[in-house]
């Protein structure tokens, strides 16, 4: 008994050290806090103490700055280095922590008997799951339950919380803590039915491929050349609609050329009920289809996501650890955000993810959004709402145009300039230009020194596309994205021919005289939004429709082909 006890009493002991530790805010320095309850969100009551929570902790890389200065190099056509890729353990060598960071973390969680698990594969991100309780005593926190107004989704956050002084260099973020991201939704695009030959009322692919000079001959090294596609919200890619379109539009085409691998993410599920078929996934596989004979992969993202931002992580951890002859060497996103929305952290580890994309060799594209200078769709706003992930300076970004040629500004395209992103060089002297020309008008609405988007523009209106059985015509630049997606596998199939290494990274390419010179410049139209007339498209890049539209053979010429 007296040792039984005495044993009792000696844990007690160990338990009130480490408590007394924890608790100790002297040592605690607040990471990140917010002053309010966001706009849109609720605070709907506290959490019982024993409810448990997961947390990501993710830790400072080994040299997040000399990934993105390899990136550069190995995508610009004038450093010596152009086309030479990073292998994924090269790149890795960036993106993990020091061993000083790692075991400092790892002393801090288990004196308080947490014990993680690490959920990216370079380590710099570990998962732990503990109760509100110990949440808020190790972070200095105060965990409760808020309700995204709008959609009825609750979450539990915290306005503040705090690490010890000696790992705030060690410690990037704690997600999710003091971030209130909205649910992400599909872009709201209505698909109108008919079938009119005339490319005014409706682009089908031959209108396509003359507008934009896309080749009509199938591709032939499907060896490392996969276009990937990425899906998400239970928007589910429909093999009967892409085998419909193929049919409809590329008779000739092998039908082992009109269908697509699904790879599963975040227990992301593919139904194949045609009713289930998404309009934003079939019109996404239906603008890849025109890189005929390039491989496509469709990537659907389910809701369990480990990064706690609705998977656009997860994608990229997945593709990093594909074998590198099914990995695509496009991936093309058609969804997004309003980068108020999102958290700056969260934000720049977003665009930390598409940077490792690009140094191994990978096209990363998104939509620009579809609300003018309103953001991804058109919402209520006092300043400019730029969107995300397409301000991160390592994508490129798609806007949209409309008409027969000379074509003009889709009034939907969104563009503007990043609020987190600084301009990157390869922009510099475009934004600097646009900035300099548009005078005083929209002073304070908008960062005057920052990423500007898009980087350029394709056709994005009356867009041709299969659904549920049927062609329709569905806008936005959500078709753009996909088309310049496609364009881009089928210069990387003739680089590839040539003996030559893929695109990956385009915009110091994009940027560069050569690339420049691919593109017509669209000199018409405007971007509407936040009761203003937005952003005029004119000579030169604008944060209407970046660039321009691109020309198949143009670009070919660009790379020297
Ligand atoms: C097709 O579109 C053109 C151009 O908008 C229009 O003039 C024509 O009437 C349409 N044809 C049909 C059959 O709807
Ligand atoms: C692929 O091969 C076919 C048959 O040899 C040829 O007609 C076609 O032009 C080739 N495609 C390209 C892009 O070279
Ligand atoms: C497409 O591929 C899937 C999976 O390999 C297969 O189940 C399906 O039958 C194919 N669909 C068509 C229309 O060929």
């Amino acid at each position: 008994m007296h040792l039984l006890g005495s044993a009792f009493f000696l844990l007690l002991t160990i338990l009130a050290a480490t408590n007394a530790a924890v608790l100790d805010r002297t040592t605690m320095v607040v990471h990140e806090s917010i002053k309010a309850v966001p706009t849109g969100f609720t605070h709907s009551g506290s959490i019982s103490p024993d409810q448990e929570i997961t947390l990501r902790i993710a830790l400072t890389h080994a040299d997040i700055t000399g990934l993105q200065a390899k990136t550069y190099a190995v995508s610009d056509p004038g450093n010596k280095l152009y086309g030479q890729h990073l292998t994924v353990d090269e790149v890795f060598a960036f993106t993990r922590p020091t061993a000083l960071t790692a075991s400092a973390v790892s002393t801090w969680l288990s004196s308080n008997s947490i014990i993680p698990t690490s959920i990216s594969p370079a380590g710099d991100v570990l998962s732990v799951t503990l109760s509100a309780s110990n949440a808020n005593a190790l972070l200095d926190a105060q965990f409760e339950k808020f309700a995204h107004v709008a959609s009825g989704t609750t979450m539990v956050r915290t306005l503040a919380y705090s690490v010890p002084a000696s790992l705030q260099e060690h410690v990037r973020y704690v997600h999710p803590t003091v971030a209130f991201i909205p649910p992400l939704q599909a872009p709201a695009m209505k698909a109108a039915g008919g079938v009119n030959a005339s490319c005014a009322a409706e682009m089908n692919p031959s209108c396509l491929q003359e507008l934009y000079a896309f080749p009509t001959d199938l591709a032939n090294n499907s060896a490392q050349n996969v276009l990937g596609v990425a899906g998400y919200v239970n928007e589910f890619a429909n093999f009967a609609d892409l085998a419909l379109f193929t049919t409809q539009f590329f008779p000739t085409r092998p039908a082992s050329d009109s269908n697509f691998t699904v790879i599963e993410v975040d227990e992301g599920t593919n139904s194949q009920t045609l009713s289930n078929a998404g309009v934003e996934a079939d019109l996404d596989m239906d603008m890849a289809s025109l890189a005929g004979g390039v491989p496509l992969t469709f990537f659907t993202v389910g809701g369990e996501d480990l990064d706690g931002i609705d998977g656009f992580i997860d994608i990229t951890n997945t593709i990093l650890v594909m074998p590198v002859e099914t990995r695509p060497t496009v991936l093309t996103t058609s969804y997004g955000f309003n980068e108020q929305d999102i958290p700056d952290f969260l934000n720049t580890e977003m665009c930390n993810a598409y940077t490792q994309l690009g140094a191994v060799g990978i096209s990363v594209l998104f939509a620009s959004g579809d609300g003018g200078v309103g953001g991804f769709q058109s919402i209520f706003c006092e300043v400019f709402v730029p969107t995300s992930p397409s301000d991160c300076p390592f994508i490129t970004s798609v806007g949209g145009v409309t008409g027969l040629p000379p074509q003009t500004a889709a009034s939907f395209s969104s563009g503007g300039f990043s609020e987190t992103f600084e301009v990157p060089d390869y922009q510099a002297a475009d934004v600097a230009a646009y900035v300099a020309s548009i005078g005083n008008e929209y002073d304070g609405l908008y960062s005057t020194n920052s990423r500007g988007i898009p980087d350029l523009a394709m056709q994005a209106e009356n867009v041709e596309f299969a659904w549920e059985g049927g062609l329709f015509i569905v806008s936005g630049t959500s078709a753009a994205t996909p088309m310049f997606a496609a364009m881009i596998a089928l210069i990387n199939d003739r680089l590839i021919a040539a003996g030559k290494p893929v695109l990956g990274f385009l915009n110091p390419f994009l940027y560069s005289a050569q690339g420049r010179a691919a593109f017509t410049d669209i000199t018409s139209g405007t971007n509407p939004g936040c009761g203003t007339n937005g952003f005029s498209a004119g000579p030169g890049w604008d944060p209407v429709t970046g660039l321009g539209t691109p020309n198949f053979e143009q670009l070919l010429a660009a790379v020297g082909l």
